[in-house]
């Protein structure tokens, strides 16, 4: 996991008192860890992080009352919630599903950046970009069409390994994501035409008409909850024939769910639904997993919707 997100309260008292608690919090002392940062909100009332950390603290201890009070001052600290602590009241049951906050998934790819690659593909054994790559190309051969494309949009593209596992397939690739730490190392490849720091769907909304002809998203869908404007506009931008592929990560239920890895989970009946409302053909299904957690592959679906 990438460092830990620290705001500053501006109050250097507060901001001390917060790094002592999290030094008792690693020493296994929450309940003088979360005493602490109490008297640090005191100092600092606004104080993003030690509402958020000491939401974490409580819900470890079992106070659920409590924790979704800690985590609800947290996002009024920080509307824009780059701590996630809207993800957090969704896991405890005390808000409904809704999508991830725009500075939450910045902040953290923007961390994760520097030691992304080897931390996805050595420690999660990563595998999104090759999934995609044997998918589309199956689709291609049933087709009896060659596997080339002029133009691709790389939604979420993060550092480039999707581009990379393309390369040969691909004239000219657009990359799409919202962390510019992502983005810089995804223009080191030199494997992008044009980045765009900026959220896949307005990127996308962005595009004329029928001006790609295949959309990636690798391990980017986990982090949108309703996929339907994203296929909506995939479909628009796509030429006839062409292909949007992507990996979600699913569960044995209906509909969509945050797990706790604070990832998305799309249900395989919800995918199915929404790729033919958004008039898509599904031409690729197979449940295979793009990652481990804990060394066991995450439940995941492969999947590669045409426009007819
Ligand atoms: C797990 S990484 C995968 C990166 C890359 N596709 C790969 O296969 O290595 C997910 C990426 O999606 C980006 N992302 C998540 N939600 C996004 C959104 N709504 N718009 C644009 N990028 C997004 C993140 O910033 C991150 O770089």
């Amino acid at each position: 996991m990438p460092a830990r997100l620290f705001l500053s309260s501006g109050d250097l008292i507060a901001d001390r008192r917060f790094e002592f608690a999290r030094d008792l919090k690693l020493k296994g002392d929450l309940v003088a860890a979360a005493d602490l940062l109490l008297q640090a909100t005191e100092l600092a009332p606004n104080f993003t992080s030690a509402w958020f950390t000491l939401g974490e603290i409580r819900e470890q201890l079992g106070a659920r009352e409590q924790a979704i009070e800690a985590f609800r001052k947290a996002h009024a600290a920080d509307p824009d919630d780059r701590h996630g602590a809207s993800l957090r009241l969704i896991r405890l049951g005390a808000e409904a599903l809704s999508e991830m906050p725009s500075a939450y998934v910045q902040a953290l790819f923007d961390q994760y950046a520097p030691r992304f690659e080897s931390a996805l593909v050595d420690d999660l054994g990563y595998r999104g970009p090759a999934l995609l790559f044997k998918a589309v190309l199956s689709v291609r051969a049933a087709a009896r069409k060659p596997a080339f494309f002029r133009r691709a949009i790389d939604l979420g593209c993060g550092t480039g390994l999707a581009a990379v596992a393309f390369a040969k397939e691909v004239d000219r690739f657009i990359g799409i994501d919202l962390s510019p730490r992502m983005i810089e190392r995804a223009r080191a490849t030199s494997l992008y035409a044009e980045l765009e720091a900026d959220d896949m769907l307005r990127g996308l909304r962005s595009k004329p008409d029928g001006s790609a002809d295949l959309i990636l998203a690798a391990d980017a869908m986990v982090y949108v909850s309703d996929l339907a404007p994203v296929l909506i506009e995939t479909k628009r931008v796509l030429v006839t024939d062409g292909l949007f592929a992507f990996t979600v990560e699913t569960h044995g239920g209906e509909g969509v769910t945050l797990g706790e890895g604070l990832r998305y989970a799309h249900g395989a009946a919800y995918v199915r639904a929404t790729i033919v409302a958004a008039g898509l053909k599904l031409s690729h299904w197979d449940g295979l997993s793009a990652r481990n957690e804990d060394n066991v592959p995450v439940p995941g679906l492969v999947l590669v919707a045409a426009k007819a």
